[in-house]
């Protein structure tokens, strides 16, 4: 049996659980992985951010300022989503908007609805959207390191579309590679979109659709 003991990590036999998340989520305030974003929007010269499920804004008002434009959704009111010129606020379902959306995306933020059936379709309807490539998806909360952590008004079943995503449960997620990091409370999943590693390497003729 393997265990190692860390400030946040026990890590026994393969799985990672917290010491207390308690503090770290009153910490980190959902925002754990901002630096992370930042970077990615630097790195990959992000055009069009959006996010699914901005609540407060804490993460959205802190990358809409750094991309060429920027897209709030979510069901409640949007009045702590910051007011600029490239900024789109949309009020709506997540469901309703992907009846209508049909704009390229460049980092797609899924943060809204965690039950699996929700999230699953939210990954399904947007994902469609983001580039090859250069296309990012993150989702939150897809790797909880306590089980308290799986109730609905925390990470609920998320977890479960990352998993599904990574076993390839459908055909079409052969299409994304995706990376997990755990916790340090919630975890947040890294998704590409490509065809192959080498984006260069692909065989020629050998495009998406196919
Ligand atoms: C976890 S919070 C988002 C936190 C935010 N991304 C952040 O980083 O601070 C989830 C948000 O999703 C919204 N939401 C839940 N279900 C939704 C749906 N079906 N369509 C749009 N927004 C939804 C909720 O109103 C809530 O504000």
């Amino acid at each position: 049996m393997y265990y190692a003991k860390h400030d946040k990590f026990i890590i026994e036999d393969n799985q990672v659980h917290a010491t207390d998340f308690l503090p770290l989520k009153k910490k980190y305030k959902n925002m754990e992985f901002l630096g992370i974003f930042k970077e990615i929007v630097t790195m990959f010269e992000i055009d069009t951010y959006m996010e699914l499920g901005v609540r407060k804004g804490y993460t959205f008002n802190n990358i809409a300022p750094l991309v060429k434009s920027a897209v709030a959704v979510d069901i409640g009111d949007m009045k702590n989503i910051i007011e600029l010129p490239n900024v789109t606020k949309i009020q709506m379902r997540t469901d309703d908007l992907a009846l209508k959306w049909n704009e390229p995306i460049d980092f797609l933020f899924i943060d809204a609805d965690h039950r699996k059936e929700q999230a699953m379709r939210d990954f399904d309807n947007f994902s469609k959207f983001v580039r090859i490539g250069t296309g990012i998806i993150a989702m939150h909360d897809t790797h909880p390191i306590d089980q308290r952590l799986l109730s609905d008004d925390n990470c609920s079943s998320v977890w479960q579309v990352a998993d599904e995503i990574s076993r390839r449960t459908k055909d079409y997620y052969n299409k994304f590679e995706i990376f997990t990091f755990p916790g340090p409370f919630a975890g947040l999943s890294l998704i590409r979109k490509r065809r192959h590693h080498l984006a260069w390497g692909a065989v020629s003729g050998d495009d998406w659709n196919k």
